[in-house]
């Protein structure tokens, strides 16, 4: 009998660093797979990264006259089609709904959305959180995965791990210390969940 794959969405809005590890990723375990990525920027690098990976790709901006309810249903009614077991966050800037998150979430209610945040949070939530940290003269800051919950990186935590700023450190020093650490904590995080311990938090589709 053949054992259906689990199958993440990856949601992103720009370079797509992280969206390329995860495809990379996923793509070397049979058990899963990346159904599609999406994209509210049609722009952004990360789907040429997506071409390239022959992953398949929807690119939903928001406009003008679009509500953000009015947006998260046209990324709903894509999403339909391919019953994404979770959904990783993968350096997508928008906040998402109530409406959204409980379209997908188990039955218990628990988050099927999964969020990386650059910053040992608590500290550093919101936007540009590797400037706020070298900002505020850390010794050390972090990555942070997440749950998403309808706050902004308020969610229950998966993983985190930190690193170290040294005096010497030029922001882009930082900040690209902190991306490699995004890499191998998002990777540990999809290995928990192939392998059962997160997807074993959450108990099947509404
Ligand atoms: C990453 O640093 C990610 O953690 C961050 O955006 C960047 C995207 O880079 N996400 C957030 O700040 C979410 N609050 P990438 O496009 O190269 O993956």
């Amino acid at each position: 009998m053949e054992i259906s794959k689990i199958r993440f969405a990856v949601f992103a809005s720009g370079n797509g660093t992280n969206a390329e590890n995860i495809f990379t990723h996923i793509g070397d375990n049979p058990k899963s797979e990346v159904c599609c990525l999406v994209t509210d920027n049609q722009d952004a690098f990360v789907v040429t990264r997506a071409k390239n990976h022959g992953i398949n790709y929807h690119i939903v901006e928001k406009s003008s006259g679009d509500n953000k309810i009015k947006h998260e249903k046209n990324i709903v009614k894509i999403l339909d089609t391919y019953k994404p077991d979770w959904i990783l966050l993968a350096g997508y800037m928008r906040i998402l709904s109530p409406f959204f998150l409980e379209k997908f979430s188990g039955k218990k209610g628990q988050s099927r959305v999964i969020n990386i945040h650059p910053s040992m949070l608590p500290k550093f939530k919101g936007m540009d959180a590797y400037r706020q940290a070298y900002d505020a003269n850390v010794d050390t800051s972090g990555v942070t995965v997440h749950f998403v919950d309808s706050g902004i990186d308020t969610g229950s935590q998966i993983m985190q791990e930190s690193f170290p700023r040294y005096r010497n450190d030029t922001f882009d020093d930082f900040k690209s210390r902190g991306m490699n650490i995004e890499y191998t904590l998002y990777r540990k995080v999809i290995d928990q969940i192939t392998g059962q311990s997160v997807r074993e938090r959450c108990d099947g589709y509404h």
